[in-house]
């Protein structure tokens, strides 16, 4: 049994579908979440869904002892950033190699880095008349998004695309297939 931690800042939509989508699962298994904003509506979602939620703040993320504990605690195998708005530390990366994945809502290399989350992100796809934008999954390293990409999705934007357009097209394709990237991966480490 793979054992899965999730980490957000956010809504938690994501963490909510990959819990669902496990749930039946004999093979991996969500076991935490984590989060270092007290007033997301992921702590709300955790609650509903009984999943233990830790919280950590920027400080004690950064320095990763206790919150270290707490992930050999659950016996933490791999970590799923879905919203998780902090930068993840050294220590955490050398700890769990190549077993911290996350998602990012554009085509990296492009549109990545401190500040690119969320809106920020469909906003300047928009202000520079992309064509195509999509999702992109990839391996954790010591630079915000940087890592080794997994897998990306892209799709057309249309002339009259606007942010709540783009914005639905980016919900629906993370929904329909973070899950299963998670999965496909775990399967082929
Ligand atoms: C998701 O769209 C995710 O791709 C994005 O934050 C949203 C979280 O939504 N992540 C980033 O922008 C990372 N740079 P959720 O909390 O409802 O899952």
């Amino acid at each position: 049994m793979k054992k899965l931690a999730i980490f957000g800042s956010g809504a938690g939509s994501n963490a909510e579908n990959i819990c669902v989508y496990f749930n039946k699962s004999s093979d991996i298994k969500l076991v935490m979440m984590c989060t270092n904003r007290k007033d997301a509506f992921i702590v709300e979602r955790a609650k509903k869904l009984k999943i233990p939620m830790v919280f950590t703040s920027k400080t004690e993320l950064e320095n990763f002892d206790d919150l270290a504990k707490i992930l050999v605690k659950y016996q933490v195998d791999y970590i799923i950033l879905a919203g998780f708005l902090l930068k993840i530390p050294s220590k955490m990366i050398e700890q769990y190699p190549n077993k911290i994945i996350n998602i990012h809502p554009a085509l990296l290399p492009k549109y990545g880095g401190k500040g690119m989350y969320g809106e920020n992100i469909y906003k300047a796809v928009l202000e520079n008349k992309e064509t195509e934008s999509g999702i992109s999954v990839h391996f954790v390293n010591q630079n915000y998004d940087e890592g080794k990409i997994i897998f990306q999705k892209s799709f057309s934007l249309s002339p009259d695309e606007n942010l709540e357009s783009l914005t639905a097209k980016i919900h629906e394709l993370e929904q329909s297939l973070y899950p299963k990237i998670i999965e496909k991966t775990l399967f082929s480490l």
